[in-house]
Parts: C-alpha cells; structure tokens; sequence
C-alpha cells in the first residue's frame, strides 16, 4: 500500500535508524509540495533524497569527487548526508533553486525494502512540524499529524535517535553542515582531513540570535550545567528535567527523565527526543535541560538542545 500511495503522488511516514520521515517521489512536484504543506516547512529549506544504493548515486548528483564514495562505502547504509552536485533532474523544489543535493542511504529494513520495491527515489525530511521535536517512534508522528496514521509505516523506536550528520563537498575543503549521528571525528578519521565547521552551535549561549530555532518543546526549555543550582534560582514551581545520567531530588522537580544512567552518549541519543515529548506533554512550567559533555555525539545532542532553547 505505501509503494501505491508514493506511486500516486501521495506521502507515506517511513521509519528511519535515525528519525522518522516524511517521504515523497523525488520526481512528483505535487508530493514533494505535500511534504512542505504539511510540516509547513518554507521552500527555501532543501530536503534529503533518500536512495537504495550507492550505484543510484549517479541518478541523482554528478560530478561526485572520490572522497565522496569512500565516505559512502564507510557509512552507507546510515546517518551520513552528503551535500553534492546536483543533476538537472532532481527538481529545483528539493534543493531549494540550490545547484546542490544532499543524499543518503538510510539504515533500516523497513525504509530499505520500500526503497527496493519502489523505481524512484524518496525525499524525506523528519516527520515533526516545523521547528518541533523529530519523531522517534510513530505514536509520536501520530500525535503531531493525526491526519497521516493511515499512512505510517511502523518501523519501531528508531535506533540511533537523532538525525543524520550533513556535510557538503566545496572547493575548499569538506563542510559539517549539521552535527547528527556520526561524529566529526569519525568522519575525519575516514578520510584523514579536517572537517570545516561553518557556524559553531555551541558557543553561543552567549549570541542565541545566531542559532535557527529548530527542535523546540512546547514547553519553556532551559539549558543548565547545574540542575540543582538552576532548580533553586528559578522563580517555577512544576518543573521536568532532562538529565544525562542522574535523578537529582528537589520538590520544585515534579519529574525527570533519564538518558543513560550508565552515562553512554549512543542511549543519550536513542532516549533524546523520545524524552523530550514525553515532557513536553505534561504541560509543565519548564524543562530544564542539563547539557552533555561537549565531545562526540554529546556535541550534536548539545547542539539540539541549544537550537530549542534559542526562543526562550
Ligand atoms: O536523519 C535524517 O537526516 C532525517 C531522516 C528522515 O533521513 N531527515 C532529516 O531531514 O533530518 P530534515 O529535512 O529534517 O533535515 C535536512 C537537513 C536540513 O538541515 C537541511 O537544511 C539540510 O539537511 N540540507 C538538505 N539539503 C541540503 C542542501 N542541498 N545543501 C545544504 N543542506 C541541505
Ligand atoms: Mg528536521
């Protein structure tokens, strides 16, 4: 049913290792403006195509440098997104009238074995209305777009919890565009050359107005290093907090979720989101947030965590 819904146009929810998606036919301008409508995305957001096979590379981008390819057979299937030349057939309302295409082969059997029983491939931007949390389960697409629960494909909680890692090939070096599931390091370590970071996410506590207000709670979110310290200044009686690895008491917390209590950065992942809804359906006055050690996949889960905080 989902082959003959992308067939005809229409959008199917898929399940990905990492989020889950809003997927269209890249070659349907009708779906492909369905995807935007419904999350009320503006057209000058780019979005992900989603291919089977690294041999589909060449469908869709060109000009594609060696370091490319050896990034993919490294990482693909999986939660790395490369930004590419693209070619004139990947319609200009994917790539945002850019020249540019970013591409990735995603890691679940689900979105795998649509993919192969399908001639095309899918653009798929993560499954949330703009700016909100990502969906790591497909109760919480559901909740987010009851409209779109006939069309879900239930994939199960995704395994690595927050989204691929984007990085752009330029004349000057190899970009990180979005911090994601694979870290920097890995990837350096791949190709044996530094990464260019063009905006740096977490050092702007200092200039929040830098930052795009992605991935926001309905709830007011407030970052911390300190959770009790914070607690006790704040002038809010019903507060959630997300922490790393602790429960810490005080009677202003009325609850707390967990990320890994073993202090493992790959179940901080897996829990983030997941978390973050469920708080954020309590209506309570605050959540406040204890930031993660800045290194390895701590700096993507920062990263979110300061771009959701920005409006408050
Ligand atoms: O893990 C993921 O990447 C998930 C799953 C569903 O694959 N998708 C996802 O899509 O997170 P979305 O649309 O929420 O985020 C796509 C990111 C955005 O930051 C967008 O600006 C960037 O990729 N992007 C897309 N096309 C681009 C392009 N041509 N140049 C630069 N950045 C691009
Ligand atoms: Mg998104």
């Amino acid at each position: 049913r989902a082959k003959q819904l992308l067939e005809a146009g229409e959008v199917v929810v898929i399940p990905t290792e990492t989020v889950y998606g809003l997927a269209a036919n890249i070659y349907s301008e009708m779906a492909i403006r369905k995807v935007f409508d419904l999350k009320k995305r503006p057209y000058t957001n780019p979005l992900i195509v989603h291919i089977k096979s690294i041999k589909n590379l060449t469908d869709i981008a060109q000009n594609i440098p060696t370091v490319a390819y050896q990034l993919a057979e490294k990482f693909w299937p999986g939660p790395l997104t490369q930004v590419l030349e693209k070619r004139d057939t990947v319609s200009d309302l994917i790539t945002a009238n850019g020249r540019s295409v970013a591409v990735r082969i995603p890691n679940h059997p689900v979105a795998l074995e649509l993919l192969n029983s399908i001639g095309f491939p899918l653009a798929a931007p993560s499954a949330n209305p703009f700016n909100y949390l990502s969906p790591t389960s497909a109760e919480d697409v559901v909740k987010c777009f009851p409209t779109l629960a006939s069309v879900i494909l239930d994939g199960g909680r995704c395994q690595n919890g927050i989204e691929s890692t984007v990085i752009g090939h330029k004349k000057d070096g190899i970009h990180l565009f979005r911090y994601g599931s694979i870290t920097k390091e890995e990837i350096e370590e791949t190709i044996g050359q530094n990464l260019i970071v063009d905006s740096k996410p977490n050092e702007t506590l200092e200039s929040p107005g830098m930052l795009s207000k992605h991935y926001s709670p309905k709830s007011k979110l407030i970052l911390t290093k300190d959770i009790l310290n914070t607690v006790s200044q704040i002038s809010l009686e019903r507060i959630g907090v997300l922490s790393f690895k602790q429960v810490y008491l005080h009677p202003k917390i009325k609850v707390t979720k967990v990320l890994s209590t073993s202090g493992d950065m790959h179940e901080a992942a897996h829990n983030f989101f997941e978390s973050l809804h469920r708080l954020d359906e309590l209506g309570l006055e605050c959540i406040i947030a204890e930031l993660l050690p800045n290194e390895g996949l701590g700096i993507a889960i920062n990263d979110r965590l300061y771009r959701g905080a920005s409006k408050f």
